[in-house]
């Protein structure tokens, strides 16, 4: 199969590269390859390559969108219409991530968020997040939005790296302890990515990947 991803030196984009192109042409664009913001190069690109199925790995993070939030808009709402109306275009899936930023905060005292909730994002990440997935959701009927959490993996420095490395090397650790979340390792969320997208087990539409408390 041909596979377009986008934001692909990212966390996810680089693991999910890495793991099909043993078994598909992959085109693995970083965003100086493609910046997903400029419409004529979307829509060039992807008629040119014309791939089966576009994963947007690109994203403008937490601390970025509320410096910025014409940006955050940009690159998390827009960008992704620019890629899901250019896949639709051409007949190709698009996978489009999401966040749990969708919600209000933490669900202490009640069950995890499922998709029944409405998404009540209080952040600017969250709120173009929300309205990528829409957008997303409203160019492209092949579409599927994947909500995750808290993604943790080799080539980026995340909490629970630094904490396994110092660890390891015998250092004190510090830790905020005010804030929980539902981690997933890079590698089951592209282990379901992949089941998702080969067996067409969840119809499109919205799903949440992430590993609940046990
Ligand atoms: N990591 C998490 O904990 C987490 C949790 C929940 C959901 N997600 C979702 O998972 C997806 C992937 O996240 P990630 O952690 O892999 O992000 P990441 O490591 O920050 O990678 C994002 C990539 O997007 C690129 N990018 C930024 N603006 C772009 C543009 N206009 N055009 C093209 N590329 C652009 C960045 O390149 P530059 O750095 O060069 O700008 C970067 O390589 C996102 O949709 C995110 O919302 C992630």
């Amino acid at each position: 199969m041909k596979v377009l991803i986008t934001g692909a030196a990212g966390l996810v984009g680089n693991h999910l590269a890495r793991r099909l192109a043993s078994a598909h042409d992959v085109a693995a664009l970083t965003h100086s390859d493609l910046d997903i913001t400029d419409r004529d190069a979307v829509r060039r690109i992807v008629a040119d390559l014309r791939p089966e199925l576009v994963y947007n790995c690109a994203v403008l993070q937490v601390d970025e969108c509320e410096q910025n939030p014409n940006k955050a808009e940009s690159v998390n709402a827009t960008g992704p219409r620019y890629l899901a109306e250019a896949a639709h275009r051409i007949g190709a899936e698009i996978v489009q991530f999401s966040t749990q930023y969708a919600f209000a905060g933490e669900p202490i005292g009640r069950d995890p968020y499922t998709l029944k909730d409405e998404p009540q994002p209080v952040n600017a990440y969250g709120r173009t997040k929300v309205a990528g997935e829409r957008a997303v959701r409203e160019a492209c009927a092949r579409s599927y939005i994947v909500r995750t959490s808290w993604v943790y993996g080799s080539s980026k420095n995340s909490f629970l790296c630094v904490v396994h490395d110092d660890l390891k090397a015998g250092r004190k650790v510090r830790a905020i302890d005010d804030i929980w979340s539902s981690t997933t390792y890079v590698e089951d969320l592209i282990d379901r990515c992949l089941e998702i997208t080969r067996r067409k087990r969840c119809q499109r539409g919205s799903l949440h990947l992430l590993r609940i408390r046990s």
